[in-house]
């Protein structure tokens, strides 16, 4: 009469003929059931439930104040929807419409008074026995729950770690310091932030704007380090990238990756239509992209690279705000004013002088 660790339970006695109670007590006592509560009020049912959550109720249906069919719709709310409490209805009313409607408003099973001894003892065992069966499937389930969730997140862990080096193996061979995609990321995400965009798309372009130059895998060393004036051949090589890029990110069936792509292809799209494709312009640019070209620029003027120094923030915030309305959407440069107004600088990094 106990679950594998030897625990009986707690029930739940609730009779008002007190005789009844004790007679219940004693019999359930005797055969080895400790943790018994009583009351012949049924008034109380609610307040002990939820002191002691037995794990069965034997239940009187006519009492005063309330009877068996109210105790067990003041349950109710109280009862988990997925639970198994099983309510054992004990009355001397054993008509067939108070048996069914005991049994369909939650009660497991139902004993008529007088009742055999030894009947309702090996009802209750069955019943605490469904209920403790019940409790090691829920708590499996929790555990095995727990283990998808911990597999879940190890895995998006590894994918964000692939795309991170991903995006850094793009700028390997220029970024001597190799976090340029890292700030442009989170620079975008406090723009997208700033401008009100929803918060599933703030994390989105946090992780798919370190993406934007991907494609300059494909531009060779001696253009992309090249420290002297490009040729306009160069300049077009170099200009490649966005399309390589955006064919790299292509055909995924995941919003981050065709957030990447987006990004990819358009980052050098210009608000008047000055951009590499001729054509597109304002609105039709993506957001993203319109985002992370300002992010981008700002980043690359404010830090050193082979071919050029660093910028001082302040000239660097006057070139983005010469090109509002014309590289840059006006919009983008009011939201990166307003961050740098907030904490007088943007990004993650010191500018290097
Ligand atoms: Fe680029």
């Amino acid at each position: 009469m106990s679950d594998a660790t030897g625990f009986r339970g707690t029930i739940l006695i609730v009779d008002d003929q007190d005789s009844n109670v004790r007679i219940l007590e004693r019999m359930l006592r005797k055969s080895g059931y400790d943790r018994l509560v009583g009351t012949t009020d049924p008034r109380d049912v609610v307040s002990l439930f939820l002191e002691h959550r037995p794990d069965l109720v034997l239940l009187d249906l006519h009492m005063p104040h309330v009877d068996g069919f109210g105790v067990l719709e003041r349950l109710r709310p109280h009862v988990p929807e997925h639970s198994y409490l099983p309510i054992l209805v004990l009355t001397a009313d054993i008509s067939a419409e108070a048996k069914q409607r005991a049994l369909s408003m939650g009660a497991k099973d139902f004993l008529g008074k007088p009742f055999d001894a030894i009947e309702v003892l090996l009802r209750i065992r069955n019943l605490l026995e469904a209920r403790f069966l019940y409790l090691e499937l829920q708590q499996q389930n929790d555990l095995l729950e727990d283990k998808v969730r911990q597999r879940t997140s190890d895995l998006e862990e590894a994918q964000i770690e692939i795309l991170e080096r991903l995006a850094l193996a793009a700028e390997f061979r220029d970024d001597a310091t190799q976090e340029h995609t890292q700030r442009v990321g989170a620079i975008s995400a406090r723009l997208a932030r700033r401008m009100g965009l929803p918060g599933q798309f703030v994390e989105l372009i946090r992780r798919a704007a370190p993406l934007h130059d991907l494609g300059k895998i494909a531009v060779p060393d001696n253009i992309l380090l090249k420290l002297g004036r490009l040729t306009s051949e160069e300049i077009n090589a170099i200009r490649t990238h966005t399309s390589v890029g955006a064919r790299i990110l292509s055909g995924s069936r995941h919003p981050l990756m065709q957030l990447a792509e987006q990004i990819a292809s358009t980052h050098h799209e210009h608000w008047d239509g000055r951009g590499y494709a001729a054509g597109i312009c304002g609105e039709d640019i993506p957001i993203a992209a319109r985002i992370v070209a300002v992010a981008d620029v700002f980043d690359a003027l404010t830090h050193a690279r082979p071919y050029k120094s660093a910028w001082p923030v302040d000239e660097a915030v006057a070139e983005i705000m010469r090109q509002r309305g014309r590289q840059f959407d006006p919009q983008v440069v009011d939201a990166f004013v307003s961050l740098l107004q907030e904490d007088g600088t943007i990004g993650t990094g010191t500018p290097q002088a």
